[in-house]
């Protein structure tokens, strides 16, 4: 195989924006081939604006099985993710998947087992690992330099949605449709990076707000406490109901405390161990020294091209993934975790009752309300 030929299931905001980037050759390495959706007028669309050589078809399945593709992305809404994941790898298709990895954990496992036993390759769109920051970080902490860490407080509440953006899709901000809200769709990326750079924590207590700032099924406002096997804390505040709002991580180690934000990455360090100076220094108020640093990166920041081209590599047999697909179940171990942290009005440890999960899911579904599909597809672009 010289080239990828790639098939996207779902041609709506993403899977459009991704069959641009493609078919403008930014990925060298796949060639778009074919496009699914259940919606005739994305089919359309897709081969008068797209490209009228792509093969379109009404179903995913079919387009799996139609010989076209040597591997599928999955963008369609999250629930059914697993379901085409599944689909793809047993049928001997490669697998990218959007983010989520699916709406709760027991579809997820179902398919990670699914996938454990297939020779195919299973990936997920965590675009955010390629960002240089978070890579510089992880690589940091991975060295030990940085000591033990102790806490770890994240605001992202710049992910700022109108109504018109909840009014567009009938299946978002929905239980049924989509399974949640800011949790679901927008944080992916920052829960991924949050147990991919401190690993994942081990009891949750989260307050999830429904509607506090748009007219909507779900929650737009978040903020939850979260502890670590070693004893450190986090706090992650989250919310599309602010502007401009705030991305900023700030990560307390042993040695020092840094700062990302505004992608850059700051580093107080420590002239030695705070909890050695704790210990052996005699003046009681005096802290350790500590030399303000800017991290050098080294400035590349690919997002999705990058997650594609890792994707082709790996297919190709010339590289490794940014994200195994089977990862992207820890992100949304916590999302599940924050929900019922919420739900029940008390704390809750990882791992969680999952059969408990998706019977409080159940119950918020039975009663949701799919809205009416108004047709309107935002283009997807910038960074998520
Ligand atoms: N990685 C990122 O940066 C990023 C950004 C935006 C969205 N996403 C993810 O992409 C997915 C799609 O989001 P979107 O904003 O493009 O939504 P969207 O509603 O614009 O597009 C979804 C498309 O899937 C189609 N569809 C629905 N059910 C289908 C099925 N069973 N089979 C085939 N097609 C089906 C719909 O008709 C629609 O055209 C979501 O899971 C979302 O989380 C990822």
């Amino acid at each position: 195989m010289e080239k990828v030929r790639l098939g996207i299931i779902g041609i709506g905001g993403m899977g459009t924006n991704h069959a641009r980037s493609l078919l403008e050759g930014k990925v060298p390495d796949i060639e778009l081939t074919a496009v699914a959706d259940v919606r005739p007028e994305r089919l359309e669309f897709a081969a008068k604006e797209l490209s009228k050589d792509l093969k379109c078809y009404d179903d995913g399945k079919k387009l799996i099985d139609s010989g076209e593709v040597d591997a599928v992305l999955i963008a369609t809404p999250h629930y059914f993710h697993p379901e085409f994941v599944e689909y793809a790898l047993t049928h001997g298709v490669h697998a990218l998947s959007e983010k989520p990895a699916g709406v709760y954990t027991k579809q997820v496992k179902e398919m990670n087992e699914v996938a454990a036993k297939s020779d195919k390759v299973f990936a997920i769109m965590f675009n955010q690992r390629t960002n240089c920051v978070y890579r510089k970080l992880h690589e940091m902490i991975q060295s030990g330099e940085l000591g033990q860490l102790k806490r770890m407080n994240w605001i992202i509440t710049d992910w700022y949605r109108t109504q018109s953006y909840y009014d567009a899709a009938g299946w978002k901000a929905t239980w049924a449709g989509e399974g949640g809200g800011v949790l679901i769709n927008q944080c992916p990326h920052q829960l991924d990076l949050l147990q991919w750079l401190c690993g994942m924590p081990t009891k949750v207590r989260a307050f999830c707000h429904n509607a506090k700032w748009h007219d909507i099924e779900v929650e737009d406002d978040v903020t939850a406490y979260l502890e670590f096997e070693n004893g450190a804390t986090g706090v992650f505040v989250t919310t599309t109901g602010d502007a401009p709002g705030t991305n900023r991580l700030e990560l307390t180690f042993e040695m020092g405390k840094i700062v990302c934000e505004n992608d850059k990455l700051f580093y107080d360090k420590l002239s030695e161990s705070v909890l050695t100076h704790c210990k052996t220094e005699k003046e009681g108020f005096k802290k350790p020294d500590f030399t303000r640093i800017e991290i050098e990166t080294d400035g590349q920041n690919e997002q999705h091209i990058g997650v594609f081209k890792a994707f082709a590599n790996k297919i190709l047999g010339k590289g490794e993934l940014i994200a195994e697909g089977a990862e992207g179940i820890n992100g949304l171990t916590l999302s599940n975790a924050m929900y019922l942290s919420s739900w029940l009005d008390k704390t809750v440890e990882i791992p969680f009752d999952e059969d408990l999960y998706l019977a409080e899911l159940d119950k918020r579904r039975a009663t949701s309300k799919l809205k009416e599909d108004k047709g309107i597809v935002f283009d997807t672009t910038g960074t998520y």
